[in-house]
């Protein structure tokens, strides 16, 4: 078994980033969900803090199922995450072919720097299309977006988000 870190905005966690942590904490074993920076995104919805809390709340029905998942916040680099965690790689999730570019060029990049490797999880096929910046886009105009993310998520989305 190992220790694997999925880094992630997460802003905000959302059905498909759920099935990468159950079917990551199925395959490997023990799972760190890292609430990251990213730098390409800084106007985010929730804080790094907030963002934690709420992933903790989503994953409570997997740990109560036996599943061992831990929950942090980092602020810096995934590579220097993996190291503080005590991951021995880091899993990420690939909807489509588009991901798979963006990924495989932030795995090269972080092996070259750290030596630790990424293992992609392929996204459960009726999940592909979400995103967190469509969720957002969404919920900052009232929408409904029930059917994308966990209900702990809806909860937090309706205290930040206007009412229709
Ligand atoms: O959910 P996202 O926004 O697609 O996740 C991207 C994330 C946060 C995993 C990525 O931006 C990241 O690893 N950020 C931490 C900073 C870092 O390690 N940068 C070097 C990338 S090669």
């Amino acid at each position: 078994m190992s220790t694997v870190l999925y880094p992630g905005s997460f802003d905000p966690l959302h059905l498909g980033h759920l099935d990468v942590i159950e079917q990551s904490a199925e395959l490997f074993g023990s799972v760190v969900v890292a609430a990251m920076h990213n730098p390409s995104k800084p106007s985010g919805l929730f804080s790094l803090d907030e963002r934690m809390a709420m992933i903790d709340e989503c994953v409570a029905d997997l740990r109560a199922a036996g599943a061992d998942i831990r929950v942090e916040a980092f602020p810096g680099l995934a590579i220097d995450a993996a190291r503080v965690a005590g991951a021995d790689f880091i899993v990420k999730g690939l909807r489509s072919p588009g991901d798979f570019e963006v990924e495989q060029q932030m795995a090269h990049t972080n092996f070259t720097a750290s030596g630790v490797r990424t293992v992609y999880v392929p996204c459960r096929a009726d999940l592909g299309f979400i995103s967190s910046r469509f969720i957002r886009e969404i919920a900052h105009y009232g929408g409904d977006v029930s059917a994308m993310v966990p209900s702990p998520i809806l909860t937090h989305l309706e205290r930040v988000s206007p009412t229709r």
